[in-house]
Formats: C-alpha cells, structure tokens, sequence
C-alpha cells in the first residue's frame, strides 16, 4: 500500500477512556488525519505504560469495553478516519499466561521465550541487564525492555501463528492496520555473544529471507497498513532502513532523527545541547525517503517546544515542509504543548524508564537534585500528562492559535503540488537554527526559511514571491 498519509497519535490515558476519545473525534477531524494510531489499550498489569500485555486480545477496563471500541471504529469512520493499533510483538507482560505455562516447562510453551542458562552481557534498553533469572523455571529470560517484559521467540512458528490469530481478530473488528512496536528487534540472533562488548543485545536481523518471509507473512496481506517502529537511535542507518521498511512494511519511523538532542533508550541517558547543524543535515538526507515516518514528537519523547526551545509554529513548518509522506503528529503537539511541571522528585514521574534512569544517574554518583534535573528533561512522562480540552477548544476559536496554524498547514501539505512532489534543496544551515531549503516541482520554486531560535520570522515563500505561511 503506498500513498501519503497523515497519521495521530493518542496516547488513551491522556484522553481518559475509549469514550473520551470518541467524543473529542469532532475536534480531532479538523486535522483530517488518515489514521489515529492508538497506543496499547489491552488487557495489562500496566508496569510499562501498557507495552506489557497480559491479553492482546481484551480492552482494559480502564478504557472501556470492546463495544466502545466498537463504536470507536465506526465513529472515526463518519470522518473518514482509520484507527491503527499498536501491535508489541516484541515482548508480552510476564503476567501474560504464555510467560506464565512458558516458565512451568508447559511442553507447548516452553520454546516462545528466550531461555538461557547462563546469561549473555547484554544490555536492556532502560539500562541494566537484558537478562533476568526466574526462579520458577531455574533459567535467564531475555527482556530487552523492562524486566516485566521477557522477549518472545519469535522464530518459534507457534509464536507467529499466535499472533496471525491477534491480527487477523482486530482486522475483523474493522482497523486498517499497525504500528508495530520494536519492529526491528523481534528476532534475536544466536550469532551475539557474549564476547561482544556490552550494547543492547540485538542485531537488526532482517537480511535472511526467513525472518522476512516472516513478516511478510504476518503484514503484507489483506490490505493492512503497517508502520514499523524501529529502535535503536542512531545506530539504525539508512541501510537498515531499508531492510526493515521495503521489505515488509508500508512506512517506518526513524527514530534517529527524532533521537536528537538527547539519548532517552539507554545507560547514557543525559540531555545535550542539540547541534542544530547536524540535526538538520540529517533531517535534509532523511526526509526525502518516501517511506519515512517523520514525527517530532510520541510517547515516548518530552514535547517538542521545551526539548528544542523553539517555537511550536515553527517546529510545524518544519515537520511539514520538509518532503513528509507520512507525517505523525503527537496528541497536544497541534496545540503546542509544554512539558508540564510534574513535581520535583522521582516519585512524581510514574514511568518505569524514568525510574531506571534516575537510578543510574543515582548509581552513577549523581545527586538527587542533579539526576532529578536530568529526569525533567528527558523524562517521557512529559508527554503523558492529560490533554487540556478547555485549552484545545479555546484555540480551536482562536484565529491565531497554534492549533489552526497546523490545521492550515495540513491542508496545504495535502493539497499543494510542490510539496506534494517537490524536490529538495538546501540553500543554507546556520547552527543557531537557521535553516533555508527550497522545494521545486515543474517551473515552480517555493523558498523555506526556518528560524528555530524565533530571532526572524519563518516563511513560507511562492514562486511569485508571496508569503503563504508565517510563523507571526
Ligand atoms: C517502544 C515504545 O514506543 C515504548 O513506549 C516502549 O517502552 C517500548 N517500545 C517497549 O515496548
């Protein structure tokens, strides 16, 4: 499936229930996204934001029932909105009951974890080791997120079969597709040992026609839309990009460009200052690939405003004048959201990365209030706080806000030619954030300047010299 498309993300406890979101479709509409991409809502002990499933196939009471979902589905519908999953093939929760038969040696189960004897060096990506030992079945588990989450085997047929049973269920239910979570990291290599030094324990193992063939099998089918959610930061290159999008899946984030200014997945977890220079050479080199997934913000990353210090109008133009074929926007970024101010002590972040980061930062010599300055930054309970609907209607009536300068914005990204189509082209980078490029289609020219410090005004200029867009 190809085309261009914009996506949204919800994140549902910031919405509150499955209702809530129903409710609020009206305002989201007038985005006109293609897809909301909802974060997992399924039957979890919520340890890990609920990217630890106990049931892929049970709404959480917290968020309703399955007729609310339902009436989610046909809702969204009415505004010709598709809903897309959030499919955690990676891992389940280990109050899941294939963890639960898998550690009691069930014959059927005992293979769809990762099981070791002795355990490997490897590193998870909250910090600490990937492997964890479980008294109940004598032997290690692979988790390469939180130790609530032990890793699935999925060269276990059995493992892919459950879930062709998971997709084929919500396909019935109406969706149109997934976002896949930690898509590249689902098969583990045996080739890793523990003579390698100590990284996050994976390879990005999709040059095999199996490991392929497995996905294909799982996601080019029946008209499902697919977006692939690799990890990893910046040790996922182009190359890879590839490997893992055009052979089995529709779009992919990279999350190496959104992993800029700060390191969030890993032992290193610190806030740096961000090099605009190099942030948006890499932006011009990515972006232009016509499967990319660009987005500025998720779940998973403190608001946009606050972590680049820029103007939410801006950090707009430039998701969306830049080549963006699938564009996601995040729950709150339309209205220019903060990082809201949680509290000052690590008991006020719920996030179990949060936790673990403060714990290194602590291990690591850190004061508290050193570690806690860190946690505020890179925190990715920023972007979990609930939406403030006063808020969201006020500037929906406000001319002027932030939330109808993206709604206009969206309308041109889809329906002007030139950035449909338009080549890009660098003009000039400055690293105090400046940055101009043009984007040319036929005999028209349009000329960018991006102004990320807010010292001069950012515009977008026509092939007849007009401003079509400002910033102010
Ligand atoms: C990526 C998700 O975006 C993140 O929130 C989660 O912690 C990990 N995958 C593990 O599922």
């Amino acid at each position: 499936m190809s085309g261009r498309k914009l996506i949204y993300q919800i994140y549902p406890a910031a919405f509150g229930t499955l209702n809530d979101i129903a409710k609020r479709l009206p305002e989201i509409a007038k985005l006109s996204p293609d897809y909301i991409w909802l974060n997992p809502f399924f039957e979890s002990p919520w340890l890990e934001g609920g990217y630890d499933v106990a049931d892929y196939l049970k709404v959480n009471q917290r968020f309703g029932t399955m007729g609310d979902f339902r009436k989610l589905v046909a809702r969204a519908r009415e505004f010709k909105i598709e809903i897309l999953l959030d499919l955690v093939l990676n891992h389940t929760s280990c109050q899941h009951e294939w963890f639960e038969k898998s550690r009691n040696r069930d014959v059927w189960y005992d293979d769809y974890y990762i099981w070791l004897d002795k355990p490997l060096n490897w590193r998870s990506f909250f910090g600490g080791p990937a492997y964890e030992y479980d008294p109940v079945r004598g032997q290690y588990y692979l988790h390469l997120f939180d130790k609530s989450q032990p890793d699935l085997n999925f060269k276990n047929p059995r493992v892919v079969r459950e879930f062709k049973r998971i997709i084929d269920f919500w396909m019935a239910e109406g969706i149109a597709g997934f976002r896949v979570d930690s898509a590249n990291v689902l098969f583990e290599s045996k080739l890793v040992s523990s003579r390698l030094p100590k990284m996050p324990g994976f390879l990005y193992y999709f040059q095999t026609k199996s490991t392929v063939k497995t996905l294909k099998s799982l996601f080019g089918g029946n008209g499902i839309f697919s977006i692939a959610e690799p990890v990893g930061g910046d040790f996922f290159g182009k190359k890879k990009f590839h490997e893992l999008t055009e052979r089995a899946f529709d779009a992919s984030f990279n999350i190496g460009v959104l992993d800029a200014a700060d390191t969030l997945f890993s032992d290193k977890a610190h806030p740096r200052p961000l090099n605009y220079r190099k942030w948006f050479r890499k932006l011009a080199n990515w972006t232009p690939e016509p499967k990319l997934s660009f987005a500025l913000e998720s779940h998973d990353t403190p608001r946009a405003p606050s972590r680049f210090n820029a103007d939410p109008k801006v950090l707009a133009m430039l998701q969306f004048l830049l080549p963006a074929n699938f564009p996601c926007v995040y729950q709150g970024q339309e209205l220019g959201m903060l990082n809201p101010k949680l509290g000052d002590c690590i008991a006020d972040y719920p996030g179990v990365q949060s936790r673990a980061i403060y714990q290194q930062l602590i291990n690591r010599g850190k004061t508290r209030t050193e570690a806690m300055s860190v946690i505020k930054k890179v925190s990715r309970d920023n972007a979990r706080s609930p939406l403030d609907w006063e808020e969201y209607l006020r500037q929906s009536g406000e001319e002027d806000s932030v939330l109808n300068f993206y709604r206009q914005l969206v309308e041109t990204w889809r329906t002007d030619e030139v950035l449909k189509k338009g080549v890009l082209r660098v003009k000039k980078i400055r690293k105090s954030g400046v940055f101009d490029f043009e984007r040319s289609y036929g005999y028209k020219t349009y000329k960018v300047h991006l102004d990320l410090s807010g010292k001069t005004k950012s515009t977008l200029i026509d092939n007849l010299g007009q401003i079509v867009l400002s910033s102010r």
